[in-house]
């Protein structure tokens, strides 16, 4: 009986499976041809079209990271890559960029695309992607072809023109060797009935979709490339017998459609040649004696930048140079954009163990600094902050820092440093340690210490590396975990917040406008706070001097914020935020050291302490495991001058 069951899945799924696919004469194709000419579109064009038709998008002019990060850039954005690849965005709209000139038919058509970044950059998984946006599209090509040219390479020169106009095509190439033989010898020339197949595109099957491995010098045959002679038929055929070819290298598989290169520097360069061919006069040559095949495919490579300096600086390449387009796919350095690769990878893996807050956050902000150039304007972190949008305050203001100008000061930022497999292999040391059912960033830090002492060779760097994790990264997480354990010592964090700022901006704005405050409930007439109003700005280090232009500041900023109807509450403007924050959390940090640290706790402590583990498991994510983890950690490193 169970078998059944199986069976009636299988036979199903076949049903469903069985989309008829077109088998007819070329008579008919033309039929087809008629209806949509754009069955005909060259390999570019149609690459292109399989992926806009998913979808393209402008960042919206309220995406922060449109005024923030890319320059108020009009940056288009593709549905295709959205869910897949993060903080990519510029490389992308390069690669699309190249796609939509080469499906114009501009001089791209006619050059190689390579990627060039540092290990674990996002390259291989780009090409993926690409590559696999063709899965499953349908081309044509006639039967028992193994080149699959496009059926109307079929119809002679002098026909072209006016068929051209007929069928709202442009017909380029002529037909394979081997199509040749078949036409003369089975149709008797008579190509009207040659018959057309459809085909979908299947990397695995090995159709429209090739992929060339680096190979070691011995090995190198160009055979993988463009096929070979079949030495078994050679007793049986004449030499220049078609039949005897044996067309299934990579430029006969991707014809009409992409042939990747993969790590295409590791190989010799005699084994390039074929490439040159392929883009200028899109031919290649065929084994043995016949003539060169039409080509028309997306030639794709990927390399990292050492190959490509070597590469480069020999003068001999000049050829293949000139034929290349060259991309740079840097690292990410946006801190948020960092953090979801991770999400995404572990989304995908079979772990199931619980990730603490800032777990990830800080594995990346690692990763991020490994990869950053000394700044003359700010530090490290300032710059990582600057970098993913944030706002940094100092004295009061938000700092005034250009990041374009931080750009341009770097040289190459973002080709160098921790790579995001290194960051992974420590996320999954970090989970296969664990015997317990979670990690939390003091299992990350150390797991991360760990991966730099026995994975970087360069002593120099790892050094470095050790010291971001060391200062910056466990600094910057023990401020973290402060202000959340305090936070969670209040009771209604968010309302306190938003009561001291209206009450602020109340007097802000009465001390602004010189006039009296009017109490809320009596009515009567008063003085705006002096005090209470230092005490918020001392928190941020606003000077006696700076007072009277942040108070201004505050009032003019919220006003005209108002004004233009959008909503206004403790978070809308930078430095006030931070400052409420500080000013509340320092309310507490006392208590908070205390009731955290002390080993004895009387009846009112315990009871504040639990509520406290409450609520960093209701509202910040943490297990009760997880969340002992980090306040043991926090009462052995904060808090320690007590
Ligand atoms: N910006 C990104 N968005 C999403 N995933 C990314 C990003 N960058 C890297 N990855 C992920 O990191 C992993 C490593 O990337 P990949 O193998 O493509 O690197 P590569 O550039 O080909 O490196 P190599 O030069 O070592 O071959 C992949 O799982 C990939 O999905
Ligand atoms: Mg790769």
């Amino acid at each position: 009986m169970a078998n059944n069951k199986y069976l009636d899945i299988i036979k199903s799924q076949r049903k469903t499976n069985k989309k008829e696919k077109f088998r007819g004469t070329f008579l008919e194709y033309l039929s087809l041809v008629e209806e949509d000419s754009s069955i005909t579109d060259h390999s570019h064009k149609r690459l292109y079209e399989c992926i806009v038709e998913q979808g393209v998008e402008r960042l919206e002019d309220s995406n922060p990271r449109k005024h923030k990060l890319f320059d108020g850039d009009n940056l288009k954005t593709y549905q295709y890559f959205q869910e897949e690849f993060f903080g990519m965005e510029k490389v992308i709209a390069k690669v699309m960029r190249f796609l939509r000139s080469a499906a114009l038919k501009g001089e791209e058509s006619r050059q190689v695309l390579l990627l060039m970044g540092p290990v674990g950059a996002g390259k291989s998984a780009l090409t993926e992607h690409i590559k696999r946006a063709l899965e499953g599209h349908s081309y044509y090509h006639l039967e028992g072809d193994p080149q699959r040219g496009e059926p109307l390479q079929l119809i002679p020169r002098s026909l072209r023109k006016q068929m051209n106009e007929l069928l709202d095509t442009t017909i380029e190439g002529d037909i394979s060797p081997v199509a040749r033989y078949v036409l003369m010898e089975e149709y008797g020339g008579e190509y009207e009935k040659f018959v057309v197949k459809e085909t979908t595109f299947s990397q695995r099957a090995r159709r429209g979709i090739a992929s060339v491995p680096p190979m070691d010098a011995n090995s190198q045959d160009v055979s993988v490339l463009i096929g070979s002679e079949d030495i078994s038929k050679l007793d049986k055929y004449s030499e220049d017998d078609p039949r005897s070819l044996s067309l299934n290298g990579a430029f006969n598989v991707g014809n009409r459609g992409i042939v990747e290169l993969v790590e295409v520097f590791k190989n010799e360069i005699e084994f390039l040649h074929t490439i040159i061919t392929a883009t200028q006069e899109k031919r290649v040559p065929a084994p043995g004696k016949h003539d060169m095949l039409y080509f028309d495919g997306v030639i794709w490579a990927h390399c990292n930048e050492s190959e490509w300096n070597r590469f480069q600086s020999e003068h001999t390449n000049e050829a293949i140079l000139d034929r290349i387009v060259k991309i740079d796919v840097p690292y990410i350095l946006e801190l948020e954009q960092e953090i979801k690769i991770y999400e995404k990878i572990l989304g995908r893996s079979n772990f199931d163990i619980h990730i603490a807050p800032h777990t990830l956050r800080i594995a990346s902000m690692f990763s991020i600094l490994s990869r950053l150039q000394e700044s003359q304007k700010c530090d490290l972190l300032t710059k990582l902050k600057i970098y993913n949008g944030e706002e940094v305050v100092e004295k009061g203001r938000v700092k005034k820092i250009d990041i374009k100008d931080l750009r341009e000061e770097g040289d190459n930022e973002g080709m160098t440093g921790i790579s995001t497999r290194f960051i992974m292999k420590a996320i999954d040391n970090a989970l296969s340690d664990s015997d317990k059912e979670f990690i939390t960033p003091v299992s990350m830090l150390d797991s991360l210490m760990k991966q730099c002492k026995e994975q970087i060779i360069n002593k120099d760097f790892q050094n470095r590396c050790l010291d971001l994790i060391r200062n910056t990264v466990r600094s910057e997480y023990l401020r973290l975990l402060e202000n959340e354990i305090a936070k969670a010592f209040i009771t209604a964090y968010e309302e306190q917040a938003q009561a001291i700022f209206e009450n602020y901006l109340d007097n802000a704005e009465a001390f602004t406008t010189k006039c009296k405050m009017k109490d809320r409930i009596t009515k009567e007439q008063m003085e705006p706070d002096e005090d209470f109003m230092k005490s918020i700005e001392g928190a941020i280090g606003v000077s006696n001097a700076g007072r009277e232009g942040f108070r201004a500041d505050v009032t003019a900023y919220m006003f005209a914020k108002m004004r233009r109807g959008e909503r206004v509450d403790y978070t809308s403007y930078e430095p006030l935020k931070e400052a409420i924050e500080v000013y509340l959390i320092s309310s507490v940090k006392d208590l908070a050291r205390i009731v955290t640290k002390s080993k004895t706790r009387d009846d009112e402590q315990r009871a504040k302490y639990s509520d406290m583990v409450q609520t960093l498991m209701d509202e910040y994510g943490y297990t009760p495991e997880s969340a002992e983890e980090v306040l043991v950690y926090a009462s052995n490193n904060l808090w320690r001058d007590s």
